[in-house]
């Protein structure tokens, strides 16, 4: 298949206009995982039509899940009940998506059938190891490829036992992994963090009837219960919504209208580094959705400066680091991120992809295990690969728009992944991008 390649700004003209970015990637998949196992129909609305997403829909399909499309973005789930899957005929394929094979391997391990997780060659590169610790401590039965990496084998039949976990590494993954096997455990399952992660498992197993006790940094459920299916409405995904806050913040003259962004206060670090760095970010009426806070944001353009990024922040942003990279690069100033050596282990080794790129661009920029050091100043044209990143694919592309001379921006098409329709969605606003 030939690479898709863009073609990036620069931009002659200020953003403007009212933009609705795709559904929440992380609501999607926990939405489709807790509809096929309740008990009854559940309509969910807002549903991201990314491929990971897709390949999450596809895999309760072959799970023996009736999943109906009722339109773009809506989905009618005929739930199974908890026990109600059926055992998959081929190896399930979760494609560039680790949060699908990460919570699958927790829900799948509650199972009394085998299955197996593969993906595409970036997730068949990212460590599992964070999940199989705890879920081998519940009883889980895995076997992985050497350096602990997928394909991994699940051997269902497993009596799975509750435990009490505090994993080493913040992530919402290897919490949800647990609380989905400890949906089928004897006795409680608790999961105490380092630092606090996005809760949306926690949150929609309580909308879908499940009793857990949650706070932040901290949940406990007890198997045995029902799920009770349930209507969704999937708010527009706050990391989608990033390029367009950073974009908006750097372009003289813009001003953006942001619609139903979901504001999960365990994902909106990069607001708070954004307005740090001086940006002029509003916030609308929120209200309650599904038991998430959504509401309409105002982007207009600001100077903004270099900031030192404090660790705690890291977990409240982890996809929006290569946005922030950009913005820092255009900022007047030092940028320090440290503390965030996760975001090695992403699509891409999103420290490594992001430097190599702003530094092919003309951006002084200094490498460190765990962040960077980027000084503000001048971007320049110029060719940079996203490595087949979406997340990398779509900084590039804001950094474009304020460079001197267009940006050639290499393996774009995993931006299909969490944002499709982005091309035409940014050329609306006011980017210049284009195939190339
Ligand atoms: C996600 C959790 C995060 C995030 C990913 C989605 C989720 O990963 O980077 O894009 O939906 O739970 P980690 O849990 O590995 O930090």
């Amino acid at each position: 298949m030939a690479m898709l390649n863009w073609s990036s700004g620069p931009a002659g003209i200020p953003l403007r206009g009212e933009i609705r970015v795709p559904g929440d990637k992380s609501i999607s998949h926990r939405a489709i995982m807790l509809a096929a196992l309740a008990e009854g129909r559940s309509h969910i609305a807002g549903f991201l039509e990314g491929e990971d997403t897709q390949a999450t829909a596809t895999i309760f399909e072959q799970l023996g899940v009736q999943i109906e499309i009722l339109a773009t973005g809506e989905r009618l789930v005929h739930g199974v009940g908890l026990h109600g899957l059926r055992a998959p005929h081929q190896a399930l394929d979760c494609g560039n998506a680790g949060t699908a094979m990460r919570l699958l391997t927790g829900l799948l391990a509650g199972q009394r059938f085998d299955s197996v997780l593969t993906g595409d060659a970036s997730l068949l590169k990212r460590p599992m190891r964070r999940v199989l610790g705890p879920l081998r401590q519940m009883g889980a039965e895995l076997d992985v490829r050497e350096g602990d990496l997928p394909p991994l084998h699940i051997h269902g039949g497993s009596a799975l036992q509750g435990c009490r976990v505090s994993p080493e590494i913040a992530s919402a993954q290897v919490k949800s992994a647990i609380l989905l096997a400890g949906l089928y455990a004897q006795g409680d399952t608790e999961v105490r963090e380092l630092h606090p992660t996005r809760d949306y498992t926690e949150r929609m197993l309580t909308a879908f009837g499940w009793p857990i006790e949650f706070s932040p940094g901290y949940a406990r459920l007890s198997g045995g219960h029902v799920l009770q299916a349930m209507d969704i409405v999937v708010p527009a995904d706050f990391s989608s919504a990033a390029f367009l806050l950073v974009a908006g913040s750097v372009i003289p003259g813009s001003e953006l209208h942001l619609l139903d962004v979901g504001l999960n206060p365990r994902r909106t670090g990069l607001l708070q580094a954004l307005r740090a760095m001086g940006a002029d970010i509003r916030e609308g009426p929120t209200r309650e959705q599904g038991g998430e806070r959504v509401a309409d944001l105002q982007v207009r353009h600001a100077p903004l400066h270099g900031v030192d990024i404090p660790e705690v922040w890291v977990a409240d942003m982890i996809d929006e680091f290569p946005a922030l990279f950009v913005a820092a690069a255009l900022a007047q100033g030092t940028t320090r991120i440290c503390g965030a050596g996760e975001l090695r282990v992403k699509e891409s080794d999103r420290i490594a992809v992001m430097t190599a790129g702003l530094r092919q661009l003309g951006v002084t920029i200094e490498e460190y295990p765990d962040g960077a050091r980027i000084e503000g100043g001048v971007i320049h044209g110029g060719k940079v690969d996203s490595y087949a990143d979406h997340r990398c694919a779509m900084a590039f592309a804001v950094a474009g728009q304020m460079a001197n001379d267009a940006v050639l921006i290499r393996d774009c098409s995993n931006v299909n992944t969490s944002f499709p329709g982005f091309v035409p969605l940014m050329r609306q606003a006011g980017f210049k991008l284009s195939l190339a």
